[in-house]
């Protein structure tokens, strides 16, 4: 489905004018669809029926506690980088036997309160992290459930920040020492070893890395299952791309069969493996827009600029990775002038742009939506030139309701304090 479609000339989500929500809400605010992300995460689970499985959604993508309950109340289990993200899967009475825990840097208090709450699993990314690990788990009298993360040395071909899964990240355990890992991690008594993991990179729009990380993964399985490890179970991380301008990345479908299909070319023995997934973008990507309003038009010799609301801060994409997002009026009623614009934020920033050279028929008081931006959007907003985050919408129908309401100034000073005097 798409979720945001043009009715009479003007921009829905599902079956909500945006400029009621708007209206509502005020701008910039974010706007999700509920229909959306429930078919997205339903694709990947309904294509591993028969399998053990979970589809362990990446919370860093889009972390309102009311988007983790929807998947919640699906069946979903969660991916998680902090202790903060755990906090929020609890508080959206999302399960802890479904959780793994991913990272390069996990405190002690994080480990500790993981392991009080019984997640499923910790993906560990370092040799420092499992000796850490196991010391926590024997002061809790408890054994730590471990993943090694390996880093499988496959080039994504995506933006250099988010590829992840090349021999010069910081990220896993480079795969060739990765069996001498598991054979000390073996030795500890308070680590029990459940599984392999692997994350190589996000925004992937093409199966040919995923396939070379799960050949080697494999490769690794089954020299451990040889060992005679008791492995439970491949996570394959997260990474599938979706089309923000011309990609033509597989579908949630078209990429789970493509992976069961090679693992099945591997042999039965990795056929009683549970498969785990942590897609996040791919799941709620697509299912979000930023709403913001022009706040001038800015015409020069040289460039025109739109003027918005939204801010650099509300949406960081553009500036960070020079990723484009498009950007479309919500209504197309009034007559209007084409005209080629940079569309940018009241920031203080050269890099506060939301879009470069976009052809718009606008005026000021319009309102615009910059679509794809439900993953790595509000999740990755600051509070930079004290503007306080936007609040967040999500649609049901004919219906929608404010999921996390807009900040106040007065919010963001609370935490501070003046010297003595
Ligand atoms: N698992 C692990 C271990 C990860 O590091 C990530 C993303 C995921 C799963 C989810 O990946 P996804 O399915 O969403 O691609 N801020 C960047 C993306 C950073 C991704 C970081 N890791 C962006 O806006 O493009």
């Amino acid at each position: 489905m798409n979720p945001f479609a043009f009715q009479d000339r003007q921009l829905f989500a599902e079956n909500v004018r945006l400029a009621d929500i708007a209206e509502t809400a005020g701008t910039p605010c974010y706007v999700y669809s509920r229909a959306y992300i429930e078919e997205r995460f339903r694709a990947f689970d309904s294509a591993l029926t028969g399998r053990e499985h979970f589809v362990c959604y990446a919370v860093k993508a889009n972390s309102n506690i009311a988007v983790l309950n929807l998947l919640a109340r699906l069946g979903a289990g969660f991916d998680i980088v902090s202790g903060g993200e755990l906090e929020r899967v609890l508080a959206a009475g999302g399960d802890p036997k479904k959780i793994v825990f991913s990272g390069v840097g996990k405190t002690r208090a994080e480990m500790r309160r993981a392991l009080a709450v019984g997640i499923y699993c910790f993906n560990v990314e370092s040799e420092a992290e499992l000796e850490i690990l196991n010391a926590v788990a024997a002061e809790l009298g408890k054994r730590a459930p471990v993943a090694l993360r390996v880093n499988p040395d496959v080039d994504p071909s995506t933006h250099p920040y988010i590829a992840t899964g090349l021999k010069e990240s910081k990220f896993g355990i480079d795969i060739a020492r990765a069996g001498a890992v598991y054979g000390h991690a073996k030795s500890l008594a308070h680590i029990q070893i459940i599984g392999i993991a692997c994350h190589i990179g996000s925004q992937l729009t093409d199966m040919v890395p995923f396939v070379q990380a799960l050949d080697r993964v494999i490769e690794l399985a089954g020299a451990l299952l040889d060992q005679g490890v008791a492995l439970q179970h491949l996570d394959l991380g997260g990474g599938l791309g979706i089309r923000y301008n011309d990609e033509q990345p597989p579908t949630p479908e078209e990429y789970v069969r493509a992976i069961l299909a090679h693992l099945k070319k591997k042999g039965a023995r990795y056929e009683s493996l549970r498969l785990i997934f942590e897609p996040g973008r791919a799941i709620v990507g697509n299912a979000g827009l930023l709403l913001t309003r022009v706040l001038f038009l800015k015409l020069g010799a040289e460039r025109n600029f739109a003027v918005v609301d939204a801010a650099m801060n509300d949406l960081m994409r553009p500036a960070l990775y020079d990723a484009w997002h498009d950007i479309t009026p919500v209504s197309v009623n009034a007559p209007r002038t084409l005209r080629v614009y940079d569309v940018v934020g009241p920031v203080c920033e050269s890099g506060d742009f939301l879009g470069r050279q976009r052809e718009l028929g606008i005026e000021a008081d319009d309102l615009l939506a910059i679509v794809s931006a439900g993953a790595y959007g509000a999740a990755m907003s600051s509070n930079y030139n004290t503007r306080p985050r936007a609040p967040e919408v999500i649609v049901d129908g004919n219906k929608f309701y404010i999921v996390r309401r807009r900040e106040t100034v007065a919010e963001l000073v609370a935490p501070e304090a003046l010297l003595p005097k």
